[in-house]
């Protein structure tokens, strides 16, 4: 029997689209899928950030395309979107994974515009690249999409509340794509990351601390608390449930939403 997650030839020929790919977890995505054999489109703003990435692996120079969009432009997506065709053919997997993470203010001190940025990214970023893509996947009757949102998206996270509400927004766009696009054998599933190992969340804490006037160490002690397994997740953990969900293994999984967090959160009373 094969294994559970997809053997290296796989995504032989296959082609993805990833957001966000020039951060951390984005471009530890896109490098999974090009060891699984895939092609991939390498969506991020800053071109430095995306070429940095991309030198690193190795063998993708040939599998890959940098591409600088800004997901809240509908230009830049349909742009993105035809690159990827141009170059590629066609679009078997979309990973929404770009996202901002906005201040960290109680709702009395948010401005609007910092509102909306993030909601911009984290939701209508998502919106716009899967109707850009889904027009191409319904056509050919195949396709998958992943939206990394966060466990945040599932409670109430004080101080973050246009991330909180953007992740929950994504969750809810999630379910209602996988049931429009279903018919058009097109899985559209979520990822809910809790505390990722990595520079991101580093950034997080110390502005959690600062805002809390709280020591870095107590932040980190508080912050870890509600993790079950006591530690944070990897981007080779979300690494590992983007590839299963783009895998054959995954042909009847759509409308999900999986938590990889180290069991985060599950007691509310910690
Ligand atoms: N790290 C965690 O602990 C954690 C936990 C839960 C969920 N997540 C989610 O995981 C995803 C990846 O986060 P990460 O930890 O890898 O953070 P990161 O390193 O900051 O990566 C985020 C990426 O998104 C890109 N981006 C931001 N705004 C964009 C825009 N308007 N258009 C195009 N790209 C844009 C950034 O590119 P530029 O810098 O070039 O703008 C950056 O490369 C995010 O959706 C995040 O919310 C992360």
């Amino acid at each position: 029997m094969r294994s559970a997650i997809s053997a290296a030839d796989e995504f032989r020929g296959k082609v993805a689209i990833v957001t966000g790919a020039g951060g951390e977890l984005g471009s530890a995505i896109a490098s999974s899928l090009i060891e699984a054999g895939a092609s991939v489109a390498w969506v991020g703003r800053r071109r430095t950030a995306l070429v940095r990435q991309l030198s690193r692996v190795a063998s993708g120079r040939k599998q890959s395309l940098a591409i600088r969009a800004d997901v809240r432009s509908e230009a830049a997506v349909r742009g993105a979107v035809r690159a990827t065709l141009d170059r590629f053919g066609k679009i078997d997997v979309l990973v929404n994974n770009a996202g901002a993470r906005g201040p960290t203010q109680p709702v009395t001190r948010l401005s609007r515009r910092a509102w909306q940025e993030v909601i911009d990214t984290n939701l209508t970023g998502p919106f716009l690249f899967s109707r850009e893509c889904l027009k191409h996947m319904e056509r050919r009757r195949e396709g998958c999409i992943i939206n990394i949102s966060s466990v945040v998206g599932h409670w109430a996270y004080p101080l973050r509340a246009s991330y909180a509400a953007s992740k929950s927004g994504l969750i809810s766009l999630t379910l209602t794509l996988a049931e429009e696009a279903g018919a058009a054998n097109v899985r559209v599933n979520a990822i809910c990351p809790g505390p990722v190992a990595g520079k991101a969340i580093e950034n997080v804490l110390e502005a959690r601390a600062r805002a809390l006037g709280i020591s870095i160490e107590k932040m980190r002690r508080d912050f870890m608390r509600p993790a079950a397994l006591g530690r944070m997740a990897t981007p080779e953990d979300i690494c590992r449930v983007v590839l299963f969900l783009c895998s054959t293994a995954a042909s009847n999984v759509t409308g999900q939403v999986i938590d990889v967090s180290a069991g985060y959160g599950l007691w509310p009373g910690k």
